[in-house]
């Protein structure tokens, strides 16, 4: 067997399909899935223990790190200091450990990059000015990359709608328990405003971006290697509440915003994501309807959440 793939934060929402995807991919003695609760198929590792990161790697012959463990924005908001050690010195860690054994990593970044002063349609290039600590995690995470001297690479997710495990405490978190609360009650209250348009992805597209850019050669990919901008759709809160309706046309919803109102204003509508097709052909599948359509599919038949 060639080198193992490790997987930190294996039980979140990216987790639990990254890792089915690479077990189906490499087969499943490759894949080392871990996380801080233990559970079939997946260890205990926590990132902020460096000595347990390092003796994994080494005894298990580790080439390929995917990190997800983190604390998400709404989460991390309630917890600025452990959302920081967690995201950055949980990351330096894998870093310091991935830099020694020489291991290719895969470090996600976030639409969360990106604060007020974003233009509307976010560019590649642009000032990092994030209002949340998450959000300049993820901006140190970015710098990492390019100044670890480890080929490590990363994608700003948008907002990821999926349905095999619940979303893990962040702003976009309305958009997938909104479907949940769609088929169990009829009815959702939303934490953001109807009007609010934010960039989403579904997890499908987000797993395929994650592994084709760990395919492409090192060489090929530019100064946005810490953090592509890559798009799948936007939108409102309304509109989606529109598109479910095509499913359950009495499904009500109303709008009583929180504090994560605050955060999900301070993002961008859309992303501009030509850097990435341009230079590793990324190109999303799913469109909102599509992406509403395959999750009323995927819970009818696995109501795991
Ligand atoms: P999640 O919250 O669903 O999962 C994170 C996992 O990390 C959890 O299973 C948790 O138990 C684990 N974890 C937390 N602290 C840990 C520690 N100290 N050691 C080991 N494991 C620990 O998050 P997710 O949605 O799967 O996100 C994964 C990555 O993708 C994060 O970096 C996140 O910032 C990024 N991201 C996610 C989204 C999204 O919409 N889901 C969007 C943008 C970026
Ligand atoms: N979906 C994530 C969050 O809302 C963005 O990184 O926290």
């Amino acid at each position: 067997m060639g080198p193992r793939i490790l997987v930190t934060g294996a039980l979140g929402q990216i987790g639990t399909e990254l890792v089915e995807a690479l077990r189906f991919k490499h087969g499943d003695d490759v894949i080392i899935a871990t996380d801080l609760r233990e559970s079939t198929n997946c260890r205990i590792l926590d990132v902020m223990d460096s000595e347990a990161i390092d003796s994994l790697v080494q005894t298990e012959g580790i080439g390929e790190i995917y990190h997800l463990a983190a604390l998400l924005s709404a989460t991390g908001e309630k917890n600025p200091e452990l959302c920081w050690k967690i995201n950055v010195e949980g990351l330096d860690n894998v870093i310091t450990v991935a830099k020694k054994y020489d291991c290719r990593l895969f470090a996600p970044s976030s639409i969360a990059v990106f604060g007020p002063d974003c233009p509307d349609m976010a560019p590649q290039v642009t000032p990092l000015n994030p209002s949340t600590v998450y959000g300049k995690t993820k901006v140190v995470g970015e710098q990492l990359a390019m100044t670890s001297g480890v080929d490590m690479r990363g994608l700003r997710y948008p907002g990821l709608i999926s349905y095999k495990a619940p979303a893990g405490g962040g702003t976009t978190d309305y958009a997938v328990e909104i479907f949940h609360a769609a088929l169990e009650h009829g009815h959702y209250t939303c934490f953001v405003r109807e009007d609010t348009r934010l960039p989403m992805m579904y997890m499908d597209d987000a797993i395929r971006a994650t592994l084709e850019i760990m395919e492409i050669p090192r060489e090929k990919l530019g100064e946005a290697r810490g953090g592509y901008n890559i798009a799948g759709f936007s939108f409102t809160a309304g509109e989606l509440v529109q598109s479910i309706r095509r499913h359950l046309p009495d499904f009500t919803c109303d709008f009583v915003p929180d504090v994560r109102q605050n955060y999900a204003d301070s993002w961008p509508n859309d992303i501009d994501d030509d850097v990435a097709r341009k230079e590793w052909g990324w190109a999303p599948e799913f469109d909102l309807d599509a992406t509403v359509d395959a999750m009323f599919s995927g819970l009818k038949t696995q109501p795991t959440v």
